[in-house]
């Protein structure tokens, strides 16, 4: 079976439930838009946020999200996916996506760092967005992150930043280790997983951009997916192109249970 024979069984004029979705082409679950309100207003105060979520939960795409309805010309965005870096490369990292060449030893990096960070406000009047995703087990990097949040005698950020990790970094940053860093989050969003009804709206949604805006899959298929992923946007794609695939095979045109359920055995013996 290829791409193709799929694409043409079900009459689709791209490949549904793919990654490479425009941020206009997101489905607006409740969590979802709620996500991207609150990461907007997190950007516009120059806060310190957290969202957390389980893993395919939609925190990258909400960001993405809340970045694209951004004054492109008024903001830079730094995004940081890299958890190994640690703090030395997190600011590395800043340095160079602000244009400059890193420091070796990092007593200097830091405050060329926090010049930079400083400049572009200040100079070319750019609000600097730093997004740190996948942040789970960067703790020690949040805690050095909010030292150079902390200037000028804490009135006002030179940054707006947000982190997004899985929901460990929401339990991790509750230790006291973390107290100081924990009570300067300003914003703390989880993402939940859609509900049985936007699970199958979200399915719609992916297979309308497909081509198909008619019913393919069967309420009770529907259920089934929402069961097994508790509506986890990833999960969902994952077992709604199974199921496609599986009711392909036997040449039917309707998803109904019994192909969700042999979708829901192969996604889980991955
Ligand atoms: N609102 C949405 N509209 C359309 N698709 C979505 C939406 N949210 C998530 N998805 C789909 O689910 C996938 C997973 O979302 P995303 O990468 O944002 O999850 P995550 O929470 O960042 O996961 P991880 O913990 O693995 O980083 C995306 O690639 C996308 O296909
Ligand atoms: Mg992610």
């Amino acid at each position: 079976m290829s791409i193709e024979h799929l694409k043409s069984h079900w009459g689709f004029s791209r490949v549904p439930f793919s990654k490479e979705l425009a941020p206009s082409m997101f489905f607006s679950s409740r969590a979802h838009s709620e996500a991207v309100a609150r990461i907007s207003w997190c950007i516009e105060e120059r806060a310190l946020g957290l969202v957390t979520g389980e893993v395919g939960s939609g925190k990258s795409v909400a960001a993405r999200a809340a970045v694209s309805g951004l004054d492109s010309s008024r903001h830079t965005v730094i995004y940081l996916a890299n958890p190994a870096v640690g703090a030395r490369g997190m600011y590395a990292q800043m340095v160079q996506a602000l244009g400059g060449v890193p420091r070796f030893h990092k007593a200097a990096l830091i405050p060329q760092a926090m010049a930079a960070l400083a400049a572009e406000e200040a100079e070319w009047g750019r609000r600097v967005v730093v997004i740190l995703d996948e942040a789970q087990g960067m703790e020690e990097a949040l805690e050095e992150l909010r030292l150079l949040m902390a200037t000028d005698m804490d009135s006002k950020a030179a940054f707006s930043c947000l982190v997004l990790g899985q929901p460990t970094l929401r339990r991790r940053v509750r230790l006291g280790a973390y107290a100081a860093l924990n009570q300067r989050i300003a914003l703390r969003y989880v993402i939940e997983g859609m509900s049985k009804d936007e699970t199958g709206a979200y399915i719609s949604h992916h297979l309308k951009l497909a081509g198909r805006a008619d019913t393919i899959f069967a309420e009770a298929a529907v259920e089934v997916v929402h069961q097994v992923s508790r509506g986890l946007p990833r999960a969902v794609n994952n077992l709604a192109t199974q199921a496609l695939v599986a009711t392909y095979a036997e040449r039917k045109s309707i998803v109904d249970e019994a192909a969700a359920r042999m979708a829901a055995a192969e996604v889980d013996a991955e």
